[in-house]
This record gives structure tokens, C-alpha cells and sequence, in this order.
């Protein structure tokens, strides 16, 4: 197995803000390669348990292999079935739950995942391989308003039109099957802003679509409800703006309907030190929430 990495954000901020029971019951609700569950049990007790949710198959099993610990429950489903999950396993409640948002190192880094701008390969971007949309349907199958509409809504992308515009042109001489392909469209359409590649907003707005990523953490806080104990805690990461400000208002909701705190008054950043030993850190906001 190649040697994935992905380095788990704010571990240490996650471990101490959660883990309230050392015999408790937790949910890491996007296992990824199980970085941040690894700490957990680290800190935990024989008793305690952690489920472990990934839509990944791929980044479950690197996942067991690396954590290795039979207090682990390893679960491919999505994270909005937790509930019923845990039911399952005759759990009730939990302690603590994280959800870690978005794609790990592991899928971007892997090109034939389909995620990167820097790796050519088949433009996938499924977390869950069994799921049938792909990025490449999308792009060659769907019309001009969707395409434009997806650019738009979970792009944020200010030039939608000219590059929904441009995949259709491009489209009748050919399908725009791999990332490079894409990539390489795009750069020939629109200048990017500063630093950021002109693509970024494009690929985003396709992983999001593919993966239906932005409905799956509208009902984050309705599981919270269902999920945890009183005294229990959730930790929220976000990565971009557009999950950030629905994760933001929803937990703003949860806590005006009562039962529930902020226990950060602000959001968490990562220290300037975890940025610069970690570029993906940069844009993670934290927010943790408690149910009373
Ligand atoms: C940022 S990574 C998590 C990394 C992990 N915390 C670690 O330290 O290794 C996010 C993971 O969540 C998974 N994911 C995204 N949406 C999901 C969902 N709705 N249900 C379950 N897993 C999901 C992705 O497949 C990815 O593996």
C-alpha cells in the first residue's frame, strides 16, 4: 500500500475541546485516513468506543490499517446515517462527535481520484466509488444553465458563464475526460485571482456537486440533536467559505432554540506554526458546540 499521508487539522485543539468521558462513546463522522481518531483513542480508555463514518471505501481501509486498535468501528456510510448506524451497534448516544469536512490529502494527492488540478487523471471526484455521478458526467452531460448554475452556487466563480460557455464549446470536439483537460480549458477562459489557479473554483464547485457535500452538512446539526448526550460535543471543520457560513448559521440556530453553547466564543484557526508545517490548515475554521 502506497504511503498516504494526511495530517490530521487541530488535532490537539479537538482531542481537548471532545473527548469529555475517558469511557466514552464518540463519532468521528469523516474518518478519512483516521488521523484525528488516532489521538482519540490515544487519550481514551479500554471502555471507550469511536465509529469511525467514511463514504471513502479506500480511505476506510488505510484508515483500520493505521489505527489498528479494536475500540475502532469502521463504518462506510455517510455520516447523515449515524443515527441509524449507531442503532445498529445498539449505541444510543454518544460523547463527542467530529466532522472534519471536505476531502483528505489522501484523495487529492491520488490521481486517479480525479481531485487535483496538479495530477492529471480520470475526472472523477466521487468520495464514494459506488456512487454513479461523476465530475466527467457533469461536465460533458449536463447543459449550459446547470453547468453555469453549479459555478455560481457552489463556485462562488465570477466568470460561470464564460467557462460554462467554453466546456460547451469544447465539448463537440471531444470528451473532457481527465482533470487536465479541464484544467486546461479553464486557464484558456479566465485569469485566476492572485495566487489562486483559475481552476480552483471550477473543481470545487464539481466536487461539491458530485458528492452533494453542502446538503450532507445542512443536516449536520439535526444529528447533533439525535446524537449526543447531555454534556456531549461536537467539533465542526470547515475548509471554504460556503461551508463555513451554513455551518456558522445553523449552530447560530441551534443555540437560539436552546439546550445548546458555543463553547468557542470565536472560531479556532490553526497557529501560524500548524499553517506553515501544514499548508491545507490555512483555510480550517473550528467551531464546537455542547448540548446541556
Ligand atoms: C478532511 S478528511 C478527514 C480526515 C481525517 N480527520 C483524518 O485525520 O485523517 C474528510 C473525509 O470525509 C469523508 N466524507 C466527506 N463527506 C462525507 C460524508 N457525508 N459522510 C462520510 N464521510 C464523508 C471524505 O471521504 C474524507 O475521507
Amino acid at each position: 500500500m502506497t504511503n498516504w499521508t494526511h495530517i490530521p487539522i487541530l488535532a490537539t485543539e479537538i482531542a481537548d475541546l471532545i473527548l469529555t468521558r475517558a469511557d466514552g462513546v464518540y463519532v468521528d463522522g469523516t474518518l478519512g485516513l483516521g488521523g484525528h481518531t488516532k489521538l482519540f483513542l490515544s487519550r481514551l480508555g479500554p471502555t471507550a468506543r469511536v465509529f469511525g463514518f467514511d463514504k471513502d471505501e479506500e480511505a476506510l481501509a488505510i484508515a483500520k490499517e493505521r489505527v489498528a486498535d479494536a475500540r475502532l468501528t469502521a463504518v462506510h456510510a455517510s455520516y447523515t446515517q449515524v443515527p441509524e448506524v449507531l442503532q445498529k451497534y445498539g449505541v444510543t448516544s454518544a460523547d463527542g462527535a467530529l466532522f472534519d469536512l471536505g476531502l483528505s490529502s489522501y484523495q487529492l494527492d491520488n490521481a486517479a481520484r480525479g481531485f487535483s488540478l496538479l495530477r492529471d487523471g480520470p475526472l472523477d471526484m466521487r468520495f464514494d466509488l459506488s456512487a454513479t455521478l461523476t465530475a466527467e458526467q457533469i461536465v460533458n452531460e449536463w447543459g449550459l444553465t446547470d453547468l453555469e448554475h453549479i459555478l455560481v452556487d457552489y463556485g462562488e466563480e465570477r466568470n460561470a458563464h464564460a467557462i460554462a460557455m467554453a466546456i460547451m464549446a469544447a465539448r463537440r470536439t471531444g470528451r473532457i475526460d481527465t482533470t487536465f483537460k479541464l484544467k486546461n480549458i479553464v486557464e484558456n477562459t479566465v485569469r485566476g485571482r492572485g495566487k489562486i489557479h483559475p481552476a480552483t473554483q471550477t473543481f470545487q464547485a464539481l466536487r461539491i456537486t458530485v458528492n452533494d457535500e453542502l446538503s450532507s452538512v445542512e443536516k449536520v446539526t439535526g444529528l447533533l440533536d439525535k446524537i449526543l448526550n447531555p454534556g456531549g460535543r461536537a467539533a465542526i471543520l470547515t475548509f471554504h467559505s460556503l461551508e463555513d457560513r451554513l455551518v456558522k448559521t445553523r449552530l447560530k440556530e441551534l443555540v437560539s432554540s436552546g439546550g445548546w453553547k458555543l463553547v468557542n466564543k470565536h472560531v479556532i484557526v490553526p497557529s501560524y506554526e500548524e499553517v506553515k508545517q501544514n499548508s491545507r490548515a490555512r483555510s480550517a475554521k473550528l467551531r464546537v458546540v455542547e448540548k446541556l
